[in-house]
């Protein structure tokens, strides 16, 4: 764990403080990701997404999150793969905010190793230099990997498997929680900008969105499982699921610019339409 004990303490009750003057709905996720929600800045369609790839693997998928934090993605997860489990290997993060931690979160490689091996290692945004790559490569069929193209990976750390036996299959790209947040702040938060339409859309032109989602399997089972996620993309946009399954939060991204299939123009070309699925 990056952060140490008082570091995190003081940020807590930044959060209590922040929390008891009513903040506009769903905000808190995007301010203090770590406490109430997540690093990265899902909908609805992001989690039928890996269920559909973990679903393709098996009828009965063995399914972990590793490095889960207090479990935000899992849980919703869970809704659909009830024996998803997740590590977090600081369980004391439970323990210092008094949050039970659930009989699904282990906290220690051995218990990791110990249930494995897995149909689909999920890896959410991961400290800088954090590198685990070799160890889940060693006991998983396929990785969907979240990273921060902000902050994370290619520094020290590396998301990419290639080198361990895996093959790209697909990517798309989603808001972090920062990109969120900066939209967020110059809205919200910062009240001369709000006066300062012009300044206001500025700004927005320069809306970016920096967390990419990569989908890596072993080379056997690499066909079946994109043509099952090429059928559910297809019928993601021809039965409109995105408009039909969403959770409340997501309203925060629309408010933010961060639309379904929004284009940014910010971003150059190829990837540059949030939640559009690029297979490689
Ligand atoms: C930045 S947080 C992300 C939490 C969550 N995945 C999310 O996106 O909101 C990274 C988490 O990974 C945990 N972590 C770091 N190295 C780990 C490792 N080797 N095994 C398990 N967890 C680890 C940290 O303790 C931290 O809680």
């Amino acid at each position: 764990m990056s952060f140490r004990i008082e570091e995190l303490q003081s940020a807590y009750l930044r959060y209590k403080t922040f929390m008891s003057r009513n903040p506009r709905g769903h905000h808190e996720r995007f301010i203090f990701p770590f406490f109430a929600g997540s690093y990265f800045s899902y909908r609805k369609v992001d989690v039928l997404r890996v269920v559909v790839i973990a679903n393709s693997i098996s009828s009965n998928p063995k399914y972990v999150d590793v490095g889960c934090g207090y479990g935000d993605f899992l849980f919703q997860i869970r809704q659909f793969i009830p024996n998803a489990i997740g590590i977090e290997q600081d369980g004391s993060i439970f323990y210092i905010f008094h949050k039970p931690k659930p009989a699904f979160i282990y906290s220690s490689y051995e218990d990791w190793y110990n249930l494995g091996p897995f149909d689909l290692s999920f890896i959410g945004w991961m400290q800088p230099g954090v590198d685990f790559r070799e160890s889940v490569s060693g006991i998983t069929k396929c990785v969907i990997t979240t990273f921060d193209a902000g902050g994370q990976c290619g520094i020290m750390g590396g998301c990419e498997y290639e080198e361990f036996g895996f093959q790209k299959l697909a990517w798309w790209r989603t808001p972090s929680w920062i990109d969120v947040n900066y939209e967020l702040m110059n809205s919200f938060y910062t009240s001369p900008l709000k006066s300062d339409e012009k300044k206001m859309n500025f700004l927005a032109g320069l809306r970016s969105a920096h967390n990419f989602w990569y989908v890596y399997t072993k080379p056997e089972i690499a066909d079946r499982v994109r043509e099952c996620l090429r059928d559910w993309v297809m019928k993601e946009k021809e039965e409109g699921i995105h408009f039909k399954q969403r959770f409340g939060f997501e309203s925060v991204l629309d408010e933010c610019g961060f639309h379904y299939m929004e284009t940014l123009e910010s971003l150059s070309s190829r990837g540059n339409q949030l939640w559009q699925v690029e297979f490689d």
